[in-house]
């Protein structure tokens, strides 16, 4: 049973991790669901994408990232990342002691949703390749079509803050070719990087998709596991957010800064130059 007092750790962050900003959509949610939580993001931006690496480099890189924020102190660990759970969150779960959470792309819900039995999926190749995705597909939707979208270089336009305008608007017309010419109605944005696009997937798609991404469920999770592991944060004030990057501090806060809407992101300094690298 729950015992009454929080813990100490309570006050520690929860820690959420992504090859790149992407992930901030999944803070942007936490920020608004559990406010006063302490939030510590780390973002691998100078080794962004992930997409389009092998299994094993993602295993060993993100194994990197979830001990730099052990080592930060976190009380719990969500990875901001669909690429890095569906490859690594097995491995990362089997060596860490503490809670992690982990994203993975809509396909439950989308096949709850869709009328058609048909769903698109944007996702990195390396999402759409993996088992953990098929595993995903076999569970929850046998009997759904799944149009798999494969979108290189998208997560890099969002790095690069390209989110709106002709060129970004053509990409995506091209992507969601397939997608638009065939019967799905509900459209997956199965990496964290695409919800910042949404506005520009919207004015191409118009109302043709029921648009899921599963920010705010991942959010009621990472509720329910500190609930359960009696480590909510019931500090009375707001909680405060600090950002790590492996890309160089100014030009990672100007990203952050657009994509946060705060004024000034607090940013810690990347803690070992040896983790730059692999
Ligand atoms: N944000 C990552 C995801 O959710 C992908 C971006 C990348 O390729 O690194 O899959």
């Amino acid at each position: 049973m729950n015992s009454p007092t929080p813990p100490p750790f309570a006050q520690a962050p929860i820690g959420l991790f992504d090859s790149g900003v992407g992930g901030l959509s999944i803070w942007r949610a936490l920020r608004q669901s559990l406010p006063n939580e302490n939030l510590l993001y780390l973002a691998d931006s100078q080794c962004a994408p992930y997409g389009d690496r092998s299994p094993e480099w993602i295993i060993e890189r993100t194994q990197r990232m979830t001990q730099l924020l052990v080592d930060q102190g976190c009380k719990a660990l969500v990875i901001a990342c669909n690429t890095a759970t569906l490859v690594a969150a097995q491995a990362l779960r089997a060596t860490l002691s503490i809670p992690i959470i982990a994203i993975e792309p809509a396909i439950k819900p989308a096949a709850a949703l869709s009328r058609s039995r048909s769903v698109a999926l944007m996702a990195t190749s390396r999402t759409l390749d993996s088992s953990g995705l098929q595993s995903l597909i076999d569970r929850y939707a046998s009997d759904v079509e799944i149009i798999r979208i494969p979108c290189p270089g998208l997560a890099d336009r969002v790095e690069a803050l390209q989110l709106s305008g002709p060129e970004i608007e053509a990409e995506l017309r091209h992507r969601l070719a397939p997608a638009l010419q065939s019967q799905a109605d509900t459209l997956v944005l199965g990496c964290t990087h695409y919800p910042f696009l949404r506005a520009t997937i919207e004015a191409i798609s118009g109302s043709r998709f029921h648009i899921l991404e599963p920010s705010f469920a991942v959010a009621a999770q990472v509720h329910r596991r500190l609930d359960q592991a009696n480590c909510l944060n019931t500090q009375t004030q707001a909680g405060n957010s600090a950002f790590i990057s492996s890309a160089p501090m100014d030009q990672a806060q100007k990203v952050i800064q657009a994509l946060t809407g705060l004024a000034e992101p607090t940013m810690l300094a990347f803690p070992t130059q040896t983790l730059n690298t692999l």
